[in-house]
């Protein structure tokens, strides 16, 4: 019968299972349970769904220094250390490196399109807008599912819609009435029509 790993460490830059006898698949399903068990509202809910997939992971194969959860080898581990968002270690090493070329999804750009026609704007009015999907990749690195997302110069609010699709709170606050619609009828977050020099006073009321 195959084995099942539950323990797995990096060999050569590939994330390898580790070779163990059925006392030590015990002893480290018992460790995976108290790692869940006592960070259960740092771990990501993407890990805690498929909680009978979840696996150890150490890079050294060291057992008892073990504070990464994976459940597949290929997207990599998430440390209980990673108390800024919800990535591995692997995808946040990717997100951090210098510099990116973004190439803009067609989606966006059709779904950008359709929205600005219905409200009768062109480019050349609302020239700075930028990718929801590009967004996300920024909010999804600085934050955590269900935590706020507070965009003072919402525009068209793509902010907001990057908000929908990462699971945040998004507010947004935009001081011109027509993008303020815009955003409005393109998100389900809070959209506020107004000036974010009295951010204080408006925070406060809502
Ligand atoms: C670069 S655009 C934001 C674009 C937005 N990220 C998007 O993709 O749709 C900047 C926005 O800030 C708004 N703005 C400028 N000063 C503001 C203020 N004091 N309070 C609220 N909004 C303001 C402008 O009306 C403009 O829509």
């Amino acid at each position: 019968m195959d084995q099942i790993f539950n323990f797995y460490k990096r060999d050569k830059g590939k994330v390898v299972p580790v070779i163990h006898t059925k006392a030590q698949f015990k002893k480290i399903q018992k460790i995976i349970d108290k790692i869940i068990e006592d960070n259960i509202d740092l771990i990501p809910k993407k890990i805690l769904k498929k909680r009978k997939e979840i696996k150890l992971y150490q890079p050294d194969g060291i057992i008892d220094k073990a504070d990464s959860l994976m459940i597949n080898p290929e997207e990599g581990a998430f440390t209980i250390k990673n108390k800024l968002n919800e990535l591995t270690g692997k995808e946040w090493t990717k997100f951090i490196s210098s510099w990116f070329i973004f190439n803009a999804v067609r989606s966006d750009i059709k779904e950008e399109k359709k929205i600005t026609e219905k409200f009768n704007l062109n480019a050349d009015e609302h020239p700075a807008t930028y990718s929801p999907t590009m967004i996300s990749n920024f909010i999804s690195f600085f934050t955590k599912s269900n935590q706020k997302v507070i965009d003072p110069f919402a525009g068209i609010g793509t902010t907001l819609v990057a908000c929908d699709r990462t699971k945040r709170k998004g507010v947004g606050i935009e001081l011109n009435k027509k993008y303020f619609k815009i955003s409005q009828a393109r998100t389900k977050q809070k959209v506020i029509n107004g000036n974010s020099l009295d951010i204080d006073k408006i925070l406060k009321k809502k």
